[in-house]
């Protein structure tokens, strides 16, 4: 019977990185498989050229067929290399540096405005705060913040004698917006430069200290100046809320391709405004908007879907009077921030142990060495 390339995959998922204690096929290290009859070749993407694991994971690779395919299967391995270009969780960042006590880094983004990524930016850092961690929130929407309003908080930060600006602190979260330090109305006339300057001042001249996590309320959109913010910022992953409308849901895809193309996985889609509960009868869900959108786009783009809000007069209460609703014990909105938090969570600890952190740009070269 023919090998399929399924089979082969299946095999090869038997090879273990040996320092990273993870399959080459989770990592990501197997691509272009090619079979026709008892020939398989595929390409085997080392992180750096003349890598010195290079011959024992080819030999492995090659055993692997023998042992669960067809022993006679003539395997043909090409050596590819994957250029480092971006770390998936931030890599310690040498001493004293600004982030270094950053564990990480977190951009809820939409490709869409006004569907509720500054809402949910708040209530995940508050709830992240709220289970104990140590939590920053960084404003990156520079022409039009709304932390300032969402945390009722409109004092100027102070600065060190190091000229490092020392973040507002509320409700245990440490908040750093362009809204404290100047007049918005100043801020809408920048252009996009120094909005990456300015983001880059957040990051570097500012006493973040110790954090488990910084979340980022990006401004909406997939334009340049986005695409500029995720890559000037180093990122762990992304979150993007979206709003159950199809004409939200085309914009999902842009985010998500967005974050894709400068390799920040997407940990998965928030969908806020997804139903509606009449606060006398709390038990039922209406969905105004159409039920399932995400979660059938989530299928398409094999991101998971983290949660879903309820639309609710509380939400915009709360975001209106300075207090995340996640952090009123009773309220269900707050039930729903709280598992989407838990969610995005599990998410990164699943792409902590099985993503590689060096993957990217790739090229492939043949290499008569690794040949079997
Ligand atoms: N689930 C919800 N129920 C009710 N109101 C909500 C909900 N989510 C957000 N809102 C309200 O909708 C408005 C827009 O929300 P928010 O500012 O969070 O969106 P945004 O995506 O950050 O907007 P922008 O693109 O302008 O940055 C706010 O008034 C907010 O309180
Ligand atoms: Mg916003």
């Amino acid at each position: 019977m023919a090998i399929q390339k399924e089979q082969i995959r299946t095999a090869l998922a038997h090879v273990l990185h040996p320092e990273k204690k993870v399959d080459i096929i989770a990592l990501n290290m197997i691509q272009d498989i090619i079979v026709q009859d008892k020939y398989v070749s595929f390409t085997l993407e080392m992180p750096i050229k003349n890598d010195p694991l290079t011959q024992e994971l080819s030999q492995r690779c090659e055993r692997a067929i023998h042992k669960f395919i067809d022993q006679d299967a003539i395997v043909d391995i090409q050596i590819g290399i994957n250029v480092s270009q971006q770390r998936q969780t931030p890599a310690p960042e040498p001493m004293g540096s600004p982030l270094s006590g950053v564990q990480n880094i977190i951009a809820v983004a939409s490709g869409k405005g006004g569907v509720g990524k500054s809402t949910v930016a708040v209530n995940i850092a508050a709830a992240l705060a709220r289970n104990g961690a140590k939590v920053g929130l960084m404003d990156a929407d520079i022409y039009g913040p709304s932390i300032p309003t969402m945390f009722d908080l409109f004092e100027r930060p102070n600065v060190t004698v190091q000229k490092k600006l020392i973040p507002l602190v509320k409700y245990g979260i440490k908040l750093v917006s362009m809204g404290f330090l100047v007049d918005v109305n100043q801020a809408m006339v920048w252009r996009g430069p120094m909005v990456t300057s300015a983001i880059k001042q957040f990051m570097n001249d500012v006493e973040w200290g110790e954090l488990d996590f910084m979340i980022l309320d990006m401004p909406p959109g997939t334009g340049d100046i986005q695409l500029t913010i995720v890559q000037s910022v180093p990122l762990s992953g992304a979150v993007i809320v979206s709003t159950p409308q199809n004409v939200a849901l085309d914009d999902v895809r842009k985010g998500v391709s967005m974050f894709q193309k400068v390799n920040v996985p997407v940990l998965g889609i928030i969908e806020n405004m997804a139903y509606f509960s009449p606060p006398d009868a709390p038990d039922k869900k209406y969905y105004i908007f159409g039920q399932e959108g995400a979660s059938r786009l989530a299928d398409e783009l094999a991101v998971p879907v983290l949660g879903e809000i309820p639309l609710g007069q509380p939400i915009r209460e709360s975001g209106d009077n300075g207090k995340p609703i996640v952090l009123d014990n009773e309220s269900p909105a707050a039930a729903s921030f709280l598992a989407c938090s838990a969610n995005m969570q599990q998410q990164l600890a699943i792409r902590a142990a099985t993503m590689p952190k060096d993957l990217s740009i790739s090229f492939t070269e043949k290499s008569p060495s690794a040949h079997t």
